[in-house]
């Protein structure tokens, strides 16, 4: 039986929701693979992935699964008892990643909390009261809550909430003298994403994340990567870590983890998570069995060779057509990232204008989303299929050269 339900609009978004977002004047309603389709039933091609967290398309038939059978047996129970799901979930990322222990939350801003406060609580115990400072990289992005947007450098997302979490740095992303130069003994943690997403889409590079190990092991620091938009196959393997070689104390996730389902998890070592003893840290929700059912059907499909294999000759095809594009119509200074975590850098004649970009996307068909106001990026599913990637783009392309045609 189906519910009937008042019919709603665009319109009440303005009249009943809090402004902090501007949705596109459009309501999607429905989708299927990388394909949805809004209230008046107009289909567009999801290049965005529910930004960068779609990592299996919409409704993949595994995951519709997961979650009705989870929905049919058990869907909550807190964590005053486990369940099989967190328990099978938390093996499995174990058992995939160089981490011994995980801590489930419901996001990525509290799997970086959760970081945060670990890295702060280890060096309290080990070193004292003294050792809480933080190090992050100018223009990154850690997430909402007032730890987060204070370790994360842009100041637009913590200025005008009152004093600010003490004791953070921010310094040039990719500069390691200017890393070296704000370590201290006074550092408890140095926060990087391997691939800068909301600021622009920016990979690390080699040297730099390998730098950055070594001035934590040198200051008794821990290495937090946080993999929330980088991980989970975005990047052609499971976690973008495992792509450079360099090993984090402490990994965040969230996004592509639950495919659409929200949560959260923070992985670390057995020495480490000692620290978060019973009491000190937790959430209601963490460890959700819909949750942790979703993100084990997830985690079974990405992690297999044919999927990251997929999203590395997948990115070679959106690589080359975008610069075709870029070129053609002297839109694109570079088009950068690993896997398919991609942006398209405006030229000088176009800053600014990634707003621009998206909107005229939209109006042919195409989702994208932008990386600041000068990258056009780039999150679609890990298995998007070769038509929708072609028509996908042939879309983009006639956006493109509309938006070049003035
Ligand atoms: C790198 C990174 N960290 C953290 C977050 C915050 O995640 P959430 O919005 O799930 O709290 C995001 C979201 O865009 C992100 O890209």
């Amino acid at each position: 039986m189906s519910v009937q339900h008042d019919p709603v609009q665009r319109a009440d978004f303005d009249q009943y929701l809090v402004p902090n977002y501007a949705p596109a004047a459009f309501v999607p309603v429905r989708g299927l693979g990388s394909r949805v389709w809004d209230q008046s039933g107009r289909e567009l091609i999801d290049f965005a992935g529910g930004i960068a967290v779609n990592a299996l398309g919409h409704c993949h038939p595994a995951l519709v699964k997961a979650l009705t059978e989870q929905a049919n047996t058990l869907w909550h129970i807190s964590n005053v008892f486990t369940n099989e799901p967190t328990l099978r979930l938390a093996h499995k990322l174990v058992d995939a990643t160089f981490a011994e222990r995980v801590f489930f939350c419901n996001s990525g801003a509290e799997a970086n909390e959760a970081a945060f406060k670990l890295a702060r609580r280890v060096a309290h115990d080990r070193f004292g009261p003294e050792k809480y400072e933080i190090i992050a990289a100018l223009n990154s992005f850690h997430g909402r809550t007032l730890f987060t947007v204070s370790v994360g450098g842009q100041p637009k997302y913590s200025d005008g909430f009152g004093p600010k979490i003490e004791g953070i740095t921010h310094v040039p992303y990719n500069d390691l003298d200017a890393l070296k130069a704000a370590i201290s003994d006074k550092t408890c943690a140095v926060v990087l994403e391997p691939i800068q997403g909301e600021g622009g889409v920016l990979p690390a590079d080699k040297a730099y994340l390998e730098g950055a190990r070594a001035l934590c092991d040198q200051h008794n620091a821990l290495l937090v990567f946080d993999e929330v938009q980088s991980g989970m196959g975005r990047s052609g393997e499971l976690f973008t870590y495992m792509h450079y070689g360099v090993t984090p104390d402490i990994l965040s996730s969230a996004k592509s983890l639950g495919g659409g389902f929200p949560i959260g998890a923070m992985l670390t070592t057995t020495e480490l998570a000692k620290h978060l003893a019973v009491g000190t840290h937790g959430t209601t929700y963490g460890g959700n069995p819909l949750a942790c059912a979703v993100a084990e059907a997830v985690l079974d499909i990405v992690n297999t060779p044919a999927v990251l294999q997929g999203v590395k000759t997948k990115s070679e095809q959106f690589k080359q057509r975008l610069l075709a594009i870029g070129e053609r119509y002297g839109m694109f200074a570079e088009v950068r990232g690993l896997g398919l975590l991609l942006g398209c850098v405006l030229n000088d004649a176009w800053k600014g204008k990634a707003k621009a970009v998206l909107d005229a996307a939209a109006a042919e068909g195409v989702l994208v989303l932008q990386a600041s106001p000068d990258v056009v990026r780039f999150a679609p599913s890990l298995v998007v299929e070769e038509a929708d990637i072609v028509d996908g783009l042939d879309r983009f392309e006639r956006a493109v050269a509309k938006l070049a045609q003035g």
